[in-house]
């Protein structure tokens, strides 16, 4: 919807993905000025096309559109980003058929790296729905303690510096420095920020970091290509389901 550059970027690197694993995309590129009642009539249409079994509405939204509205509009079967209140709730007891790409992405990092959480100390900095919240809760659910640091928080340095694996969700330029990261911890980016200069970077200061930790992510090419993978991974799951496939 609308012009939002990041979102170009994401939605086509999608649908490269798409096109790279051998399923077929459809992008609806409405202008900003698309009314909420029309968006939502694409929706129930996409929901009633047995050929479509995944649906992703890119956010944000242009002003004046309802997210949520839109979100929950989406049929929960086909529901890839995970977005939706009933699958949300369904990861909360761990009872899920989708996990949200962004954190499921780096919880399959960190077991790829062989990185146990069970016991660990980590922090996540961001509470958003896409990312914060959904975060905390998969590595609860490897039972790490977990807690969320946001705006409000007093001493984010302190708690920052006390994680063993810190994940960084705030969409600010290197606002993670190196006085905020433990020695020998492991440093997740999620952000996707441009610096001073225009350069594509994240919420850690990169370069400051990078040797005080014993793993860190990159941006671009860290958690980004995760998040599309799992994307992939949920659209395959839902053609399973909605075609009773195991
Ligand atoms: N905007 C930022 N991240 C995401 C995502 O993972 N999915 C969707 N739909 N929109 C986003």
């Amino acid at each position: 919807m609308g012009d939002d550059p990041a979102s170009r970027v994401y939605v086509n690197n999608k649908k490269k993905a798409c096109e790279f694993v051998g399923f077929k995309s459809e992008e609806f590129a409405l202008p900003a000025d698309t009314t909420q009642d029309e968006l939502l009539k694409l929706v129930d249409e996409l929901n009633n096309r047995k050929d479509i079994n995944g649906i992703l509405c890119q956010l944000p939204l242009p002003k004046g559109l309802d997210e949520n509205a839109v979100i929950e509009a989406i049929s929960p079967i086909k529901d890839v980003d995970a977005f939706h209140k009933q699958n949300v709730g369904r990861i909360m007891i761990g009872d899920y058929d989708f996990l949200p790409c962004t954190p499921a992405g780096i919880m399959e990092m960190l077991h790829d790296y062989k990185i146990n959480v069970d016991g660990k100390n980590c922090v996540v900095i961001g509470r958003s729905n896409i990312v914060g919240k959904p975060m905390a809760m998969l590595l609860l659910h490897e039972n790490a303690t977990v807690t969320i640091c946001h705006s409000h928080t007093k001493n984010l340095k302190e708690i920052a510096s006390g994680a063993d694996v810190l994940v960084a969700a705030v969409g600010k330029a290197k606002f993670v420095t190196e006085d905020m990261v433990k020695e020998n911890a492991v440093v997740i980016d999620v952000g996707m920020n441009r610096d001073e200069k225009g350069k594509l970077c994240g919420d850690v200061d990169f370069e400051n970091v990078k040797d005080k930790c014993s793993f860190i992510t990159p941006v671009p090419g860290g958690v980004g290509p995760m998040t599309i993978a799992t994307l992939m991974k949920n659209t395959l799951k839902a053609a399973k389901l909605q075609n009773g496939i195991d």
